[in-house]
């Protein structure tokens, strides 16, 4: 699939996906396409990511759609494999990333989580031998993950971010935004609101993080229908804790509404 392009010296850019297409996506896409000769998309729910009693078997999937939506981007490459193709019978290899990049936040609470991520993205970098890959900073430690795993593994890939899309009213763009009832949805918004106010306390000064969290629970606690996954703000360059707003932060949240559960982040710069 990709040899062609590569043995004629053009530059790959590889968008990971799990599918189920939506702007967020596609600003991925879009950024690949300003920066590269031959855009490929993957789209695999990879199993090994999602835990026993998570939402493997409901996650939304409608490939004719997402086809559709990647000819319109003129993408060169759409990779859709299957589990047997990408986990054969008796399939034992696995990436772990280590240190506090993948302890705390989403690889606290998703156990094995980032391994599967890991495991899959360099399967992905090995079979579409990208130049650049896109990930978007709605998940931002996974984009941290892949970052470190590129570096810490000699990968020769640049790893490109792309910024948060998010409907109007604010909710950060998800595939599992289907899942919400018009209730939850509007009950959804307490994410991005926790976001916005700690945002806004941090402007007027306030840099205590233990104070910070505790507004944005408080946020959260007004919705009814929210339970708090992790409210946290740690250093944005490696997760570390920190006690004070005095350098570049990663505000992160994972709230479940119903039972769906959602994250959201910011990158404070000061
Ligand atoms: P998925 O959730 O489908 O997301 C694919 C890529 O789209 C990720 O890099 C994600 O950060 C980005 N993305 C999703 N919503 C976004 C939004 N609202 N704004 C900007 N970017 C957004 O993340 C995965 O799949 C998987 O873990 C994967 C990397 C494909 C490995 O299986």
């Amino acid at each position: 699939m990709v040899h062609r392009p590569k043995k004629a010296g053009k530059s790959i850019g590889l968008v990971p996906t799990m599918g189920y297409l939506h702007e967020g996506h596609l600003a991925l896409v879009e950024q690949a396409r300003k920066q590269c000769d031959t855009v490929v998309v993957s789209i695999f729910v990879n199993p090994i990511q999602f835990g026993a009693g998570e939402d493997f078997d409901t996650y939304p999937r409608d490939l004719s759609r997402d086809q559709a939506l990647l000819e319109e981007k003129r993408v060169d490459a759409l990779f859709a494999p299957s589990i047997s193709e990408m986990y054969p019978a008796g399939y034992h290899t696995f990436v772990e990333v280590g240190g506090e990049i993948t302890a705390k936040l989403c690889g606290a609470s998703r156990p094995g989580h980032f391994k599967g991520v890991a495991t899959v993205v360099s399967k992905l970098f090995n079979i579409c031998l990208p130049d650049k890959a896109y990930f978007g900073q709605k998940d931002a430690q996974q984009a941290m993950v892949i970052e470190k795993m590129v570096r810490e593994l000699n990968f020769p890939i640049e790893i490109v971010r792309v910024p948060i899309v998010r409907e109007a009213d604010g909710l950060a763009k998800s595939s599992r935004n289907v899942y919400l009832d018009a209730e939850q949805r509007k009950q959804a918004l307490v994410l991005s609101k926790a976001l916005a106010e700690a945002h806004s306390r941090i402007k007027q000064g306030e840099r205590d993080v233990a104070r910070l969290k505790e507004i944005m629970r408080a946020v959260i606690a007004a919705s009814p229908q929210a339970n708090i996954d992790y409210v946290e703000i740690y250093d944005a360059a490696d997760l570390s804790d920190v006690e004070q707003v005095d350098r570049n932060v990663l505000i992160a949240l994972a709230v479940k509404i119903g039972s769906t559960r959602l994250i959201d982040n910011l990158l404070v710069e000061v």
